[in-house]
């Protein structure tokens, strides 16, 4: 059994599956950046800002973008040289073995799926908000979960719908819907920058750091700018989703690392500017809303912006949600190619070239979760399953060089293992920031992703069966 668990997959070639090769450069780091820029800063840098950093929030986004550096170079290594299905799941495979690809399988799913559903909630919140400001007020029992005393979160779960039903028309049409909206995302921001850097003032700066570095409060609250970190590391997931598109690329080897690598160094630059605007132009202590940046604008008498924000909000939402979508698709995808889950999810629809079956039970599944399930802490329980998962990208760069010194690495990170390294110490360190609940939540979906893999997929892997 034991040789089951670590049997690897040997390295493939990127090669053609199917799927429809279409996706540049270009598309892939807008991909990277529809899904990165959305909730965690839109919403969670007030959140961080007010209970945990303070005005300091701005060193908690340098800190998580520095973690996430380490981790976009990693992957940028193994995506330009390890083919197959791409993703961090793919590269577990062939670098740690079946057992640890399962478990970094089901960790992205933890990642996409909860933070999809995590996010259409955000983004319905949003909905309700900004359609009840123009005297449209839907009843509360169709937009609140069951245990928030309504009926269904229906907008959050029709949001998924209308997603699901776009990405079974077709990739290409998907990463063209993708690029026009990540454009007004980016307008979004450029307008509430123009129209708050003017009104900044230093004295807003002060203090600093209210919460210091970091301390347990006694509610087990964890604060400081290193918690304010590792919430923050919200906005920066979803940039990974980027190498789950390799096999739907031009020229993966060339392509995967520099959208990787180029989504991730623009929502850092627009985080840390965005931040120190934000907490400039408005005391930290009045941002715990549900929309500080259109907060902040109100509030400086724009009135009229705040709503065109709120509606680029809005659309900016829906490309996190789409690339999340996508993403989730694509890994579970490749786990039903491999065997470890029912066969039945890894066709692909001749004429549109889509994997239209897991994409329709991904709809299913998201849309009832989000549209049944308040998921307010649970954004901290992808954080970590996402951090967990850069940990093992890393170990894994590690791994494959000893184990593989000769592969052509057409991106190859210097001073190995320096980098890897760094990755593991600052990926690991945001998780240790995380409260005990957060731990004992991904534990117990590790429990539960290990008692799956025992009772089917160990049975039902191909590569066990080819094997034999
Ligand atoms: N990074 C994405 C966001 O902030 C998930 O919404």
């Amino acid at each position: 059994m034991l040789k089951q668990l670590l049997r690897t997959k040997p390295i493939t070639p990127h090669r053609n599956t199917g799927l429809k090769q279409c996706l540049t450069a270009f598309d892939l780091a807008l991909l990277g950046i529809g899904c990165a820029i959305g909730t965690g800063i839109f919403v969670l840098t007030g959140i961080a800002a007010a209970t945990q950093s303070g005005p300091a929030v701005v060193l908690s986004f340098v800190l998580a973008g520095i973690a996430s550096a380490f981790a976009a170079l990693a992957y940028a290594e193994l995506s330009s040289s390890v083919g197959g299905s791409g993703s961090a799941y793919g590269y577990s495979y062939v670098a740690f073995g079946e057992f640890a690809a399962w478990l970094m399988g089901w960790m992205l799913l933890l990642e996409y799926g909860v933070g999809a559903a995590a996010v259409a909630n955000g983004w319905a919140g949003y909905f309700t908000n900004t359609l009840a400001n123009i005297g449209l007020n839907l009843p509360e029992h169709f937009t609140k979960a069951p245990m928030l005393g309504g009926i269904i979160n229906f907008p959050a779960f029709a949001i998924i719908w209308v997603l699901t039903i776009l990405l079974m028309v077709g990739v290409k049409e998907s990463a063209r819907v993708n690029n026009i909206i990540v454009a007004i995302k980016i307008s979004t921001i450029v307008i509430f920058l123009a129209l708050a850097i003017g009104h900044i003032s230093t004295d807003n700066w002060q203090p600093f750091m209210p919460f210091g570095w970091f301390q347990t409060l006694d509610n087990g609250k964890n604060v400081g700018v290193l918690a304010g970190a590792s919430l923050v590391f919200f906005a920066y997931f979803g940039f990974d989703a980027v190498s789950t598109a390799a096999e739907e690329c031009k020229n993966p080897q060339r392509d995967l690392p520099i959208g990787l690598i180029a989504s991730l160094t623009f929502c850092t630059i627009i985080y840390i500017i965005v931040s120190a605007t934000l907490t400039g132009v408005v005391p930290y202590t009045e941002l715990n809303t549900a929309s500080p940046v259109a907060y902040a604008l109100t509030k400086l008498g724009h009135t009229w912006a705040s709503t065109l924000v709120a509606t680029g909000v809005l659309a900016g939402l829906i490309t996190v949600l789409l690339v999340l979508l996508y993403g989730l698709t694509r890994i579970l995808f490749a786990m039903s190619r491999d065997g470890l889950i029912s066969p039945v999810f890894s066709a692909v629809n001749p004429d549109r070239q889509t994997p239209s079956k897991i994409i329709l039970m991904c709809g299913f599944v998201v849309s009832i979760v989000a549209g049944f399930i308040p998921l307010g802490e649970l954004a901290e329980t992808v954080n970590i399953g996402t951090l967990a998962s850069f940990v093992m990208v890393c170990v894994g760069v590690i791994r494959l060089r000893q184990t593989h010194p000769n592969l052509a690495r057409p991106f190859k990170n210097p001073w190995n293992p320096v980098i890897p390294v760094l990755g593991i110490l600052s990926c690991g360190a945001l998780m240790s920031f995380l409260p005990a609940a957060t731990w004992h939540r991904f534990g117990l979906w590790i429990l539960a992703g290990v008692v799956f893999y025992f009772i089917y997929s160990m049975h039902h892997s191909k590569l066990n069966k080819t094997s034999q």
